[in-house]
């Protein structure tokens, strides 16, 4: 994908025009997303190690470095889009980082890729998909489609090490992993639907807590809820 600098100076010109408050608003929920995006080129660097730990396949490792490449630029354009806004150049400080190394058990490296890819990547997508839709801008609608491409693959390779992993640890992984699949969804099912509008911002590409939510529970309830009983033979 490439954003012509054209395109950049036509979303400055368009986010130029908006009132302060929107403006500032605007900027604020942009380098939000764009310090999880930088959070996530750390979560890839981790899940890196854990594949090195466990003797994963080049072709995975390859594929996580790959993912971490991704991430590197989600951040980069999202901080752009939040620089538009602000009218001034923003980006990440030092991250945080965590003081453990990550589990590098087999069990633990799938659970963990099973929450945080299998489960949440593919919520990522499904969420970058429906903002990409809904923005009438076409500069973000762009970063968008790209994010929503990148991260739908990134769910991919997360299904890939988890399959890898049963086939590799056998059966004596199956029910840790449908236990945390079940658990997972159990804590998804009990959040209750946060108050505030849906829509708002929604033509700037940002998703109110509202749609978030929504679009959540709908595609934990199919595709991931699917996905997983194959990969799992059966949740419950
Ligand atoms: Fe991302
Ligand atoms: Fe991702």
């Amino acid at each position: 994908m490439v954003i012509s600098t054209d395109d950049w100076a036509r979303l400055g010109e368009r986010a130029r025009s908006l009132e302060a408050e929107v403006r500032a608003a605007l900027a604020w929920r942009w380098s939000n997303a764009a310090l999880g995006e930088h959070a996530s080129i750390g979560s890839f660097a981790q899940f890196s190690l854990q594949l090195l730990a466990v003797g994963a396949p080049p072709e995975v490792l390859r594929a996580s470095h790959r993912a971490g490449l991704d991430e590197i630029e989600h951040a980069r354009l999202s901080f752009r889009i939040a620089s538009a806004f602000a009218g001034s150049p923003l980006g990440p400080g030092p991250l945080p980082l965590p003081r453990a190394m990550p589990d590098t058990t087999l069990v633990g490296a799938a659970r963990a890729t099973l929450i945080e890819g299998c489960i949440a990547e593919t919520i990522s997508a499904n969420e970058a998909q429906h903002a990409a839709a809904w923005t009438t801008d076409p500069t973000i609608a762009a970063v968008l489609g790209q994010i929503s491409e990148d991260e739908a693959r990134h769910a991919e390779l997360a299904y890939t090490f988890v399959g890898w992993a049963i086939q590799t640890g056998g059966s004596t992984l199956r029910d840790p992993l449908r236990k945390a699949a079940r658990d997972q969804f159990a804590a998804y099912e009990r959040l209750s639907a946060p108050a505030g509008p849906s829509m708002e911002l929604r033509h700037w590409g940002v998703v109110s807590e509202l749609d978030r939510f929504e679009l959540q529970r709908q595609v934990l309830r199919s595709t991931v809820r699917l996905a997983l009983e194959s990969m799992l033979a059966g949740l419950d």
